[in-house]
């Protein structure tokens, strides 16, 4: 359990969102455990926008493609919020890119620097992976889209407990005292809900240069998984829909997150 442990608390978080960014949120639960805050909004008979759960314990914490996110009740964040957004579903790729440039955003401002984005939804402090965003469509038109976003941060990770098989890290071990999660909740949802009304007014535009700044890809050499085998390549940063380009030779080539994943390696700094 995280050191001066200190609940999570609705009031706190709300007086961080801060009153013009809360009348934006229909309605903020915390629970003590919930099977996966994502699967508790995407099942709620009715599923309004602007609904948010955060839970201290998840039994079943879900990462992308199918990955178990290890959501222990030792201090860490576990929070989804439900969206409308007025857009079709094609457009909605880039949206956790525009998360992943908000929670960075939140993090700053709580006082860490040094985070970068790894295609398209990893979260990453000097190499190893802090955050994960998870998107789910709950429903969809042609002129709309029901979304739950979750994020997972890793706040407080006892190292016995963590079998992750990558590279991980959590704020606990960045700040080496007792982070303050209330602040880090409210910080993110302030960011994140801004977020989401840029998104629906400009798209993926309003965030593009920021995550040009961020991409931990640019530049490096790393290799894409595809359904027909692996392209390794240059990161060439990600197109104006968020496709992930990677240049190889004289070709450019570009991925939906939908179809790949991204294998990269670094060697971590000291
Ligand atoms: C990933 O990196 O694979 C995405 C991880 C997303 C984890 C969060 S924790 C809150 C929400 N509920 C879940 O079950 N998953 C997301």
């Amino acid at each position: 359990m995280l050191p001066n442990f200190e609940l999570l608390d609705a009031a706190t978080i709300y007086s961080v969102v801060g009153n013009d960014v809360s009348s934006r949120i229909n309605h903020l639960e915390i629970l003590e455990s919930v099977n996966s805050t994502n699967t508790y909004l995407l099942t709620k008979p009715i599923l309004q926008s602007g609904a948010i759960c955060i839970a201290e314990h998840q039994t079943e914490g879900r990462g992308r493609r199918g990955r178990t996110w290890l959501s222990p009740a030792s201090g860490n964040l576990y929070l989804s919020l439900a969206w409308d957004f007025l857009m079709d579903i094609g457009n909605l790729n880039g949206l956790a890119l525009a998360v992943g440039v908000a929670v960075t955003e939140a993090l700053n401002s709580y006082g860490i620097s040094r985070i970068r984005l790894k295609w398209p939804n990893d979260i990453f402090f000097t190499h190893r992976k802090l955050a994960g965003i998870l998107i789910e469509i709950a429903k969809s038109s042609k002129k709309s889209c029901h979304a739950v976003v979750g994020i997972g941060l890793n706040i407080f990770l006892p190292e016995e407990i963590a079998n992750i098989n990558q590279p991980w890290i959590d704020i606990y071990t960045i700040e080496k005292k007792a982070p303050d999660r209330n602040l880090i909740a409210g910080l993110i949802l302030r960011e994140v809900i801004i977020a989401f009304t840029l998104f629906q007014e400009q798209g993926l535009a309003a965030f593009h240069g920021r995550w040009r700044e961020l991409d931990l890809l640019l530049g490096q050499k790393f290799c894409v998984q595809t359904p027909q085998g692996e392209i390794e390549g240059i990161g060439a940063g990600i197109d104006e829909t968020g496709n992930l380009q990677l240049q190889r030779g004289t070709t450019l080539h570009r991925f939906n997150s939908g179809e790949v994943s991204v294998r990269f390696q670094p060697i971590a700094s000291p």
